[in-house]
């Protein structure tokens, strides 16, 4: 994992400092809310609607022990017990004090963590998969890419006052957990016909009110070529990204409006005016920051398998436990989707059970998941059973990753200020009502998303199902997509027409349920008989 050295640390507790002195300014009158609003979102300090709520990045969703023990501290410390993983990887607090903030960012630094570009019309946080240097298939792990970027675009001069927030993920296997083409910048790490490592580019996607899925900006780019490419794509948003309209201000509106072929001529020409100023990272570089991700000390093991009578261990490894590129080890999902919780919310006691795990069976190694969920990415597969029933007793052991319970679900009316409906509520409505874990499974991979407004923050627009929560003279009701895929093979999903009351949407929902039950094929996932035989047979069985 990427260790700070002298200039992130000073940099880091500089700011922190700066921000001190920023709050004190603000809580004695001499800044105004309207003042401090940028200053406190360039360090990740949102006003939601009871309280401010701090968002800290985690890095390519990559943390260690030390760093989970520091986020329970903060949670009992500053907050009430919890904190919530996010879509792109990171952890939101819900109810700081501004007060307390500056002490929160300061004992973050002490671990090496920050709230830094977590908010704010800057490139954030850039995202990966959460197997990065576990799962099998992938070309290369790609967080030293992810680690080069971000030290690339920290407080880049440039790019700090774009015309909107800016959001890139990278990704290094066919399979697609990081929602690349939803992503103003995607890249996918790919080899070519000669065998060369280097760099699919899509640009243009998003969610949001306009949902748009990426194009291809560059089949292949040479690794050499990755940062004076991404500083000319960037340079022509800055430059002709709309500035007048928020809501067309995303780098998605402007390769739409301008035509993708228009675009990419653009940056190419801009990149030839770059190419003169050598900002391109040294083989040498690439390689001092591939170190810090080196693979822990795998023992040398025979590849096993797990043979139980105990169905619900089995069931766990089922949908759980994933193969991993060293015999011998798994990769562990753990579920953060119990019913009785926001899905993604982790309390500080679980936060510490969670790395006691990670100390004592995965090198101290955590990753957050996209999908709101924590993994430990090397666990030795004799130990699963142990693992399993420390995760059980904790009420983290469900077994219903990528199935029904494991939504996705934004604040909604709970928290954020802008939501037109509740969100949690119907989330935990659903997974109460498909509570059967076997019964689940029985569905099988199914992805069910909801947001509490237009914004779309919990992804509705590539759920298989996506809920999107409105309001109408003060009723809250609920409109449904069906048809949406947040894999490689993303898609967005369909309005199925006028929208329900919580209940009658619970209702609907299992209504389609069972009629997929009934029609599949073998093996035919929810989104491939969608896609076999359309919308309409699902929205017949949702409007009864
Ligand atoms: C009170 C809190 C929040 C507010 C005010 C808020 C606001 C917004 C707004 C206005 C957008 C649309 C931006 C655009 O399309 O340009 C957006 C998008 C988004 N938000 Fe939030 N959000 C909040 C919380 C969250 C949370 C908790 C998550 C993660 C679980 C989240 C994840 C996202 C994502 C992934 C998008 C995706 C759209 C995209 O960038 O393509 N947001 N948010
Ligand atoms: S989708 Fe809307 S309600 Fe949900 S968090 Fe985003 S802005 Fe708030």
């Amino acid at each position: 994992m990427y260790r700070y050295d002298e200039f992130d640390a000073e940099m880091v507790s500089s700011r922190v400092d700066q921000f001190r002195s920023q709050v004190n300014r603000r809580l004695s009158g001499e800044l105004t809310e309207a003042e401090f609003r940028p200053l406190r979102l360039m360090n990740g300090l949102y006003l939601q609607l009871h309280a401010y709520m701090l968002r800290v990045a985690v890095p390519y969703g990559t943390l260690n022990s030390t760093q989970m023990r520091k986020l329970a501290d903060l949670a009992d410390k500053y907050d009430k017990g919890y904190g919530h993983i996010t879509t792109r990887q990171n952890v939101q607090f819900n109810w700081p004090q501004l007060t307390d903030v500056p002490d929160m960012l300061e004992e973050l630094a002490s671990v090496e963590m920050h709230a830094i570009q977590t908010s704010g019309n800057c490139i954030r946080n850039v995202t990966s998969d959460p197997y990065a240097g576990a799962i099998a298939d992938e070309i290369e792990d790609p967080r030293p890419t992810c680690e080069i970027l971000r030290q690339w675009s920290t407080l880049h001069p440039e790019f700090t006052f774009l015309p909107r927030k800016f959001k890139i993920a990278v990704i290094a296997t066919e399979k697609d957990r990081a929602l690349v083409r939803a992503h103003d910048i995607g890249i996918e790490i790919i080899k070519n016909a000669e065998g060369e490592t280097g760099y699919r580019i899509i640009v243009g996607g998003g969610l949001g009110r306009t949902p748009i899925i990426g194009q291809v900006l560059r089949e292949f780019l040479p690794r050499i070529e990755l940062l004076p490419y991404l500083e000319a794509t960037l340079r022509v948003y800055n430059r002709y990204g709309r500035r007048d309209n928020k809501y067309k201000a995303r780098i998605k509106i402007l390769v739409q409006e301008t035509g993708i072929e228009t675009f990419r001529e653009q940056v190419e020409a801009e990149y030839s005016e770059l190419v003169p100023l050598d900002i391109a990272v040294s083989p040498e570089e690439v390689s001092r920051i591939t170190d810090y991700f080196a693979p822990p000390a795998f023992k040398k093991l025979e590849a096993c398998e797990i043979k139980t009578k105990d169905s619900a261990l089995a069931r766990w490894m089922k949908h759980n436990v994933l193969p991993h590129k060293v015999d011998g080890y798994a990769i562990v999902n753990i579920s953060l989707k119990p019913i009785e919780r926001a899905p993604g919310d982790v309390t500080s006691e679980q936060m510490r059970v969670v790395a006691d795990l990670a100390e004592k069976y995965s090198f101290s190694e955590l990753r957050t998941t996209h999908q709101q969920n924590l993994v430990l990415p090397h666990v030795e597969i004799s130990e699963l059973e142990n693992v399993y029933k420390a995760l059980q007793a904790a009420k983290m052991g469900d077994a219903n990753i990528g199935l029904i319970s494991d939504i996705i679900c934004c604040p909604g009316m709970d928290f954020c200020a802008l939501a037109t409906a509740r969100s949690i509520p119907v989330s935990q409505a659903i997974a109460e009502r498909f509570q059967d874990l076997e019964h689940q499974s029985v569905i099988g991979d199914m992805q069910i998303k909801i947001s509490g407004c237009i914004n779309a923050c919990g992804h509705h627009h590539v759920g298989h199902i996506g809920i999107l929560g409105l309001e109408k003279a003060g009723v809250e009701f609920y409109q449904v997509k069906i048809g949406g895929d947040p894999s490689e093979n993303t898609a967005l999903g369909q309005v199925t027409g006028p929208g329900f009351s919580q209940e009658e949407l619970i209702d609907g929902i299992e209504r389609m349920v069972d009629h997929y039950i009934e029609i599949r094929e073998a093996k035919e996932r929810f989104i491939d008989t969608v896609r076999r035989v359309g919308v309409e047979p699902f929205k017949e069985v949702l409007y009864v």
